[in-house]
């Protein structure tokens, strides 16, 4: 077993966008960061987000709204920032409290702002394979930590566990491209899936979206299966002093003795999250600046 380093990879990829914004000419890149109410996850998310931002030169603008604010009211800082020429990307943490809308907030932002590529148009590039869209942040986070990480896709079965906007949807969409380093066969599972270890039993790799600590178990996974772990749980632990500790939706002790590679949590998908969220913002820039 091999653990597959996603501080590490993540590290590269934010030493080559550093250098690249360094390098920019036209002004800096700036991302605009819309987060409602207190969700300690979405605080600390967002926190690190910002400060990543900073370190690598791209100007950071953080904006709190508070937990009762009205529909309208987000909109009007989301148009704000369309409008706004300073400001090359949008980004609303999700999720939202429950009374807004969070798919007409997605919609709302401008698709060449859209550095989550959560929009519309943006979806449906990915469909189309149009690389002149936005890649949601975490699905072009495991396949970038795949090609890294020397696992190849073409002609595997790769099984996608949840079926998100965010992850499950678009992972699969990118897995099963007609592009060198996709060319996967996918299956795309959730709640309703009948059978479900059996096929998860059947994949190469294996994708776990789901947000369920340690759902995926040992039985549940081929010998020599690549295991992704996007879950980010928080399960409570007195030991800690945040009085919690990070698991994966993946049993770390029952999987990992039968795979290839294993992404561990913490430091395995999420750190990626946040590199392509800067990828994506100086893409834009340049998009925005034509340079
Ligand atoms: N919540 C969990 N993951 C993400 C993400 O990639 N982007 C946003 N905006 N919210 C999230």
């Amino acid at each position: 077993m091999e653990l597959i380093d996603g501080n590490k990879i993540s590290r590269e990829i934010l030493d080559e966008v550093k250098t690249e914004v360094a390098g920019l000419d036209g002004g800096r890149p700036c991302v605009a960061f819309i987060r409602v109410g207190e969700d300690p996850a979405s605080v600390s998310y967002v926190k690190k987000k910002d400060r990543v931002a900073r370190e690598l030169g791209i100007e950071s603008r953080l904006n709190v709204l508070p937990e009762t604010v009205s529909q309208e009211a987000l909109f009007d800082l989301i148009d704000g920032f369309n409008a706004d020429p300073a400001v090359s990307g949008i980004l609303i943490q999700s999720p939202l409290p429950g009374h807004l809308d969070e798919l007409a907030a997605f919609r709302r932002v401008r698709p060449g702002k859209d550095v989550d590529g959560f929009h519309t148009v943006n979806l449906g590039l990915l469909c189309q394979e149009d690389d002149a869209g936005f890649v949601a942040c975490t699905p072009a986070g495991i396949l970038e930590l795949l090609r890294r990480s020397s696992v190849s896709l073409a002609g595997k079965h790769v099984v996608v566990l949840g079926r998100s906007l965010i992850v499950g949807k678009p992972v699969a969409l990118l897995a099963v491209q007609k592009k060198d380093w996709a060319n996967a066969t996918v299956t795309v599972c959730h709640s309703r899936t009948a059978n479900l270890p059996d096929v998860t039993r059947r994949a190469d790799v294996l994708i776990a979206a789901i947000g369920k600590a340690g759902f995926v178990t040992g039985d549940m996974v081929k010998d020599g299966a690549v295991v992704i772990d996007v879950g980010i749980n928080r399960v409570p632990d007195d030991s800690r002093k945040s009085g919690y500790r990070l698991t994966g939706d993946v049993e770390f002790d029952s999987v990992s003795p039968k795979t290839a590679k294993i992404t561990p949590v913490p430091g395995g998908v999420g750190p990626m999250t946040v590199a392509m969220l800067m990828k994506n913002t100086v893409k834009a820039f340049r998009r925005q600046h034509e340079v």
